[in-house]
């Protein structure tokens, strides 16, 4: 009979069989670990970057008055799934105009968080090679994020399919540049119109330290109608092939269902082929929050299950809980705020998905699974705060055992950040959720 990869014998699957904890929540201590928030003067760059979007793509006045149709128009078109948007939308001078004007700095507005964490510093020297760069989006939030990248000789290499939008996303940084220290960019940029994904293999671009691909994948999930394990696999072995040896990768999609379960599957294919994830995951085990993406492997009864080591997984339900994070959008300038509220798409939320992956590991080791239990867990915090009947504020997260509920003071730590919380004696499960309560 076939065995299941993820019945492999770890000394922490005795913690995850465990039987549950009496009810009693002893209060416990905690660390916060990572923390990812505006640098001092991003707010004063997003000004500057709505001001130089405008200087880089003028808008003729007679033109202002379509601009907020033509910002609903794309919005519809990017978030349904019957679009017959063409694949160049963005070389169209109105889509271009409204993607720049809404799409682009809120992107910038969830990315730059994100950046400014701690594993984000791009040593002297270093190669950048943002995939569907669009305005180039990544660039930007980096350079706002990072005021310490600023001055670095990198080079940043952007891709996209359409020339004009990466034209104008070259001006933009110029002019964000210009406006905000006074100084013309000091990395040397590269642009690439080129096609990414089907053509493996064909392409040349410089090794890089880091790859980017944000808001891309999401642009072929309506067309590629194949199931998301070989879209994984395929987006998987594409980027490993663009970046260094030491090289990471970072994948950012919308926060929506499909795209959460479009990066836990990449994350399994990564980590299968070797190379585990820096974060958001604290851990290289199953993943607890897959939404519809059930695994690499199958069990005796021919269902899909994760290819990796088990871990607690919330209850069945019919939508499956999916990772996302909800951004602090705090920095977000009041002109993009009131323009938003003006062309009806406010902004109240914003959340993501992501996945940023170590350089591959050598053949000799293993996989990042802790082979002894620790006192410790790093639990990354994942949803809003709750009230939960009798446990007070608590707040779903991830930890290596699994799907976990924090609670006590721990669980006012934001979305996104990591903490270290006391390994648990037992295992309790929250019977609504099926998370393992984790006590701070
Ligand atoms: C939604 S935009 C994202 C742009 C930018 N990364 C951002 O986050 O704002 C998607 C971009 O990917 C480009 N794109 C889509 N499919 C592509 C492909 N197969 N190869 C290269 N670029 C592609 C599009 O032209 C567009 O600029």
């Amino acid at each position: 009979m076939k065995q299941p990869f993820s019945e492999r014998c770890d000394p922490r699957d005795a913690l995850l069989r465990s039987n549950p904890a009496p009810a009693v929540h002893e209060k416990r201590d905690f660390r916060v670990m990572e923390r990812s928030d505006f640098p001092p003067d991003a707010k004063r760059c997003l000004e500057h970057l709505v001001d130089a979007i405008d200087d880089a793509l003028p808008l003729p006045k007679t033109r202002r008055r379509d601009l907020a149709r033509s910002v609903r128009d794309l919005w519809t078109s990017l978030t349904s799934e019957r679009s017959d948007r063409p694949a160049d939308y963005l070389g169209m001078p109105e889509s271009l105009s409204a993607y720049a004007r809404y799409f682009l700095p809120w992107n910038v507005v969830r990315l730059v968080p994100l950046f400014a964490g701690p594993r984000f510093d791009l040593r002297e020297g270093s190669t950048l090679l943002d995939l569907g760069s669009g305005p180039f989006t990544v660039p930007i939030a980096l350079w706002i994020a990072r005021p310490e990248l600023r001055t670095r000789k990198l080079k940043v290499v952007c891709v996209d399919r359409v020339a004009r939008v990466l034209e104008a996303g070259e001006a933009i940084l110029d002019a964000l540049s210009l406006r905000s220290t006074g100084q013309a960019i000091s990395w040397t940029i590269e642009t690439r119109r080129d096609v990414i994904g089907g053509r493996r293999g064909n392409r040349t671009f410089p090794p890089a330290d880091l790859v980017t691909a944000v808001n891309v994948f999401t642009e072929t999930f309506w067309q590629d109608r194949r199931p998301v394990r070989e879209k994984a696999v395929d987006f998987a072995v594409e980027l490993d092939s663009f970046r260094n040896p030491g090289g990471r990768i970072l994948v950012v999609e919308p926060g929506e269902p499909r795209s959460g379960a479009f990066i836990s599957a990449i994350r399994e294919a990564f980590i299968l082929s070797g190379s585990d994830p820096a974060a958001p995951c604290p851990h290289a085990r199953a993943c607890p929050v897959s939404g519809a993406f059930r695994g690499f492997d199958t069990d005796n009864a021919g269902i899909p299950v994760s290819a990796l080591p088990p871990v607690h997984r919330p209850r069945h339900r019919v939508k499956m809980p999916w990772c996302h994070f909800v951004c602090d959008i705090s920095a977000a300038p009041k002109r993009l705020e009131k323009f938003s509220e003006d062309v009806g798409l406010p902004k109240d939320r914003l959340t993501l998905c992501y996945l940023l992956v170590d350089p591959a590991r050598p053949e000799s080791e293993g996989p990042k699974h802790p082979l002894t239990p620790s006192n410790h867990l790093s639990v990354r915090m994942v949803s809003d705060a709750m009230r939960i009947p009798r446990l007070g504020t608590g707040r779903y997260a991830c930890s290596e055992i699994g799907y976990s509920l924090v609670t006590g003071p721990a669980a006012e730590e934001a979305s996104g950040r990591l903490v270290e919380v006391l390994t648990p004696r037992s295992i309790d499960r929250d019977e609504k959720s099926g998370a393992v309560v984790l006590t701070s």
